[in-house]
């Protein structure tokens, strides 16, 4: 079993014993309920920002960053979940905000650093979109681009994603996050080879898992966790489908 302590229990300078007991709990509860994501990281290392630009293309990143401009505005602080190689981060911390990125392969979050060293306002991170690395209430909002969330093939992953969405989201902050469209034929050919929502795309040598939600799983999901208000769209985004949803806390 891994222990883990909370950042915010080392940076209250010191710990008492309660405070210790709880950290160690805690730890356990997460480590232990947690799925083994290092498979995920080290099919996204072994891609790098060379295959996964060549799959995005520029035509496509110019789509999905004017739609991430458009979305931050004039936000403050805005977290790009599982940022990849930083297409979308470097854009928005280019518009003025404060930009963090975090992404669980380390190979493409260097790649992102290498691009961006110029900006002091863009702050890279290796991490866990299931255990976020920042305070409560620190952003204003969250993106989540290029269906990102569908790596997660276990509820208890997704609703550890969510609830720290929902954690680090200041109240009347907003979550715009994109998803496949399950109504893709690709999509539909997986899922009826699969007894669950679970598939393996084979694209790619050793792709990792995918789960594709559609409207029912997704409300049945959200109604689990607290964010108040949520809103389902299937719209046009860099010129495919995409199901994709708004979160709202308040
Ligand atoms: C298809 S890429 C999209 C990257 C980026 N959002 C974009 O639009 O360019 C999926 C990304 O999710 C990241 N990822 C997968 N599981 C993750 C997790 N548990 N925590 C953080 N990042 C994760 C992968 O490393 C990869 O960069």
């Amino acid at each position: 079993m891994n222990l883990i302590v909370p950042p915010e229990f080392l940076d209250s300078g010191g710990l008492n014993v309660r405070e210790f007991v709880t950290a160690i709990l805690f730890g356990a509860m997460m480590t232990d309920d947690l799925s083994d994501l290092s498979d995920v990281a080290a099919f996204y290392d072994e891609l790098g920002k060379k295959t996964l630009s060549a799959w995005e293309d520029e035509y496509k990143t110019h789509d999905d960053v004017q739609t991430a401009c458009h979305i931050v505005g004039h936000t403050n602080c805005v977290l790009d979940l599982a940022c990849g190689y930083g297409r979308v981060s470097l854009a928005l911390a280019e518009l003025g905000c404060e930009v963090y990125g975090l992404d669980i392969s380390p190979v493409l979050i260097a790649d992102a650093k290498a691009d961006s060293n110029h900006l002091k306002n863009l702050h890279y991170s290796v991490g866990d979109m299931r255990e976020l690395p920042y305070e409560e209430s620190f952003f204003d909002k969250v993106l989540c681009f290029w269906a990102s969330f569908a790596h997660l093939i276990k509820e208890g992953d997704q609703l550890a994603c969510l609830n720290e969405i929902y954690r680090v989201l200041k109240p009347e902050g907003y979550c715009f996050m994109v998803l496949m469209d399950p109504s893709h034929e690709f999509w539909q050919t997986l899922l009826s080879q699969s007894d669950s929502r679970v598939v393996f795309p084979q694209y790619y040598k050793a792709h990792p898992p995918i789960f594709v939600h559609n409207e029912e799983t997704l409300k049945d999901l959200v109604g689990k966790t607290s964010f108040e208000k949520f809103e389902l769209e299937r719209r046009t985004m860099n010129h495919s489908k995409r199901l994709v949803m708004h979160l709202y806390k308040r």
